[in-house]
């Protein structure tokens, strides 16, 4: 399963791609807001230390203005996933640019019927989100259970399954379980994910008795 950062924060990416274990980057246009930087910039320099695929979202509705921002974006750098909503026109936007050969990634995904739709869109991405549909008591787990099935059932559809609004660890776990491609995850949730206190209390315990030994290794 491959690990994506769903943030802005060229320092959480930094930091976070320095582990080794980071695959690419997602954003979102109120990410970008929170980031408080120049969008096009900020793209480019989160593809410098990221060699995975980028998402970077358009922010226009219709197809013509959308699939111009699309463009652009894709000419950043060759890790450029260009993000589109799952509409009518952001599916057209995906084919069309699918169909030159860019990454898209289409985004805010909450059925099987519109994951089925980008997958003929030949979308490299689809973003379910789990945590806003938990978050109105539906169960968002379920739906990435039914999209895996469904792909699954189609060799000639190449869209990977990209868990998005991902809240805490079980988001994580559970979607590995069910074989998701991809997920994306804010940093505090990834940094969750190392987390046991019986790891720092076995730790602690092994660097005291250690101590006592009075030996070093180097
Ligand atoms: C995904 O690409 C989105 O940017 C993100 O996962 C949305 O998450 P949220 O529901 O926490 O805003």
């Amino acid at each position: 399963m491959k690990f994506f950062v769903d943030t802005a924060d060229i320092n959480d990416i930094r930091d976070l791609a320095s582990t080794g274990l980071l695959d690419g980057v997602t954003t979102n246009p109120s990410l970008i807001m929170k980031a408080g930087k120049a969008f096009i910039p900020l793209i480019e320099e989160i593809c410098s230390v990221v060699s995975g695929p980028v998402s970077a979202e358009v922010a226009s509705t219709d197809y013509e203005t959308m699939l111009k921002e699309g463009k652009k974006l894709a000419k950043i750098a060759k890790n450029v996933a260009v993000k589109v909503p799952l509409t009518p026109a952001g599916l057209k936007v995906c084919k069309a640019l699918s169909d030159e050969g860019t990454m898209v990634n289409v985004t805010l995904c909450f059925s099987a019927s519109q994951a089925i739709l980008a997958a003929k869109a030949g979308a490299a991405f689809i973003s379910p989100f789990v945590g806003r549909l938990d978050d109105i008591g539906a169960d968002g787990l379920n739906l990435i259970a039914d999209i895996v099935e469904i792909y699954n059932n189609y060799d000639d559809w190449n869209t990977e399954v990209l868990v998005a609004s991902v809240r805490h660890p079980i988001h994580i776990v559970e979607s590995a379980k069910i074989g998701a491609h991809v997920v994306t995850c804010p940093p505090d949730v990834i940094k969750k994910l190392y987390s046991h206190p019986l790891t720092d209390k076995g730790l602690a315990a092994f660097v005291e008795d250690w101590k006592k030994t009075g030996q070093s290794i180097l």
